[in-house]
């Protein structure tokens, strides 16, 4: 059994993929039998795309057209189109992974020197997007399905609901994201889906700023399809968590735009087999839950991408300090409880 197999008819099967995994022979062969969509896991990110040389070379002359570099994207659209999976792009407009130069005066490099104009971010704002959106279109046509246009936007650490840290904030102020989606509608090929995507959409805080300081203006506009939940979860955590979780899906899904999880793990620092059973009960809990959703139309999921092929390659060992086991396959691609408690959704829905 294969998970895009077990989970065809109700939404497609993800996984982020990175450099290492593109090395491995073996992760190629597991990224085909499984799944039916990736998202590059760091290496489409502004950082990547942005040609940090050539603009500070000569910051007048690239002032408000940044120098652009693809080499680094080109594997994953070349890859995505190869094995004929449907590539999510990750990411266009975020805080993090953008260097700090892109954001400042003469691209200094230094987090003291002045915030470039709104004007001018504006200007490189709509830039990036136009050369990033028009590069993938002309070059690799239909591997993109769908961007994550603004990531993370919002904290629930401030009562507004914005962050406020976030150089997008800073130089251009709260309506950076409406431009965003603005510029990404004006250049992205009809039927490219356009997604706002955040972490801990649980949280009833953060639930409620998306829908009212992001969707809902964006919907005006019809600038939006989509809202991604990331869903990093936390096992310790998962009881408590689910009934708010199912709350947001049905509540995102009540604005009638796609729903998808987008970068979905489970941290587990148990890998005893006790701990595998409760990560399995776990994303049985999950797994029934999204295959509920859909099939009774409370929301239109469409895509649940995990974060991480298997264990040992998670980001969650670094992020978390401790080992971590939160995916569907162990460190050597065994098939874990927790996969075949997945597969067993399928089955008996
Ligand atoms: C966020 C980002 C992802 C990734 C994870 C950590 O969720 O959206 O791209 O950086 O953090 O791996």
């Amino acid at each position: 059994m294969s998970l895009k197999k077990a989970f065809e008819q109700y939404f497609k099967m993800g996984t982020s993929v990175s450099r290492f995994d593109m090395k491995s022979d073996k992760a190629m062969e597991e990224l085909v039998k499984h799944y039916s969509s990736m998202t590059a896991e760091n290496d489409m990110k502004p950082m990547f795309m942005l040609d940090k040389e050539t603009c500070q070379l000569n910051p007048e002359k690239y002032n408000l057209q940044p120098a652009m570099k693809y080499d680094t994207a080109r594997k994953y659209l070349e890859l995505a189109r190869d094995k004929g999976i449907a590539l999510r792009g990750h990411t266009l407009v975020w805080h993090g992974q953008t260097p700090i130069w892109f954001f400042k005066e003469g691209f200094a490099e230094d987090w003291e020197a002045p915030w470039a104009s709104r004007e001018t971010m504006l200007a490189r704002m709509e830039w990036f997007i136009k050369n990033v959106l028009t590069f993938v279109q002309t070059e690799y046509p239909g591997v993109i399905y769908a961007w994550d246009v603004v990531n993370e936007a919002i904290e629930e650490r401030n009562e507004e609901g914005w962050r406020k840290r976030s150089p997008w904030y800073q130089s251009v102020g709260e309506d950076f994201v409406m431009y965003a989606f603005r510029f990404a509608r004006k250049y992205a090929a009809p039927g490219v889906k356009l997604f706002y995507n955040d972490y801990n959409t649980f949280n009833p805080f953060k639930r409620n700023a998306i829908l009212n300081l992001i969707v809902k203006p964006l919907m005006e506009e019809k600038l939006i399809d989509g809202i991604g939940m990331q869903s990093h979860l936390i096992l310790k955590e998962f009881d408590a968590d689910l009934p708010e979780y199912e709350k947001t899906l049905e509540t995102f899904g009540a604005t009638g735009l796609e729903i998808q999880s987008t970068e979905l793990d489970i941290h587990n620092a148990d890998g005893s087999d006790e701990g595998d059973k409760q990560l399995a009960e776990a994303y049985k809990k999950l797994f029934d839950l999204y295959v509920k959703v859909k099939k009774e139309g409370t929301a239109n999921l469409t895509c649940v991408t995990f974060w991480g092929m298997k264990d040992d390659v998670s980001w969650l060992t670094g992020f978390r300090k401790e080992r971590s086991y939160p995916m569907l396959f162990g460190d050597n691609w065994e098939e874990k409880e927790a996969y075949r408690a997945v597969i067993k959704v399928a089955e008996e829905a």
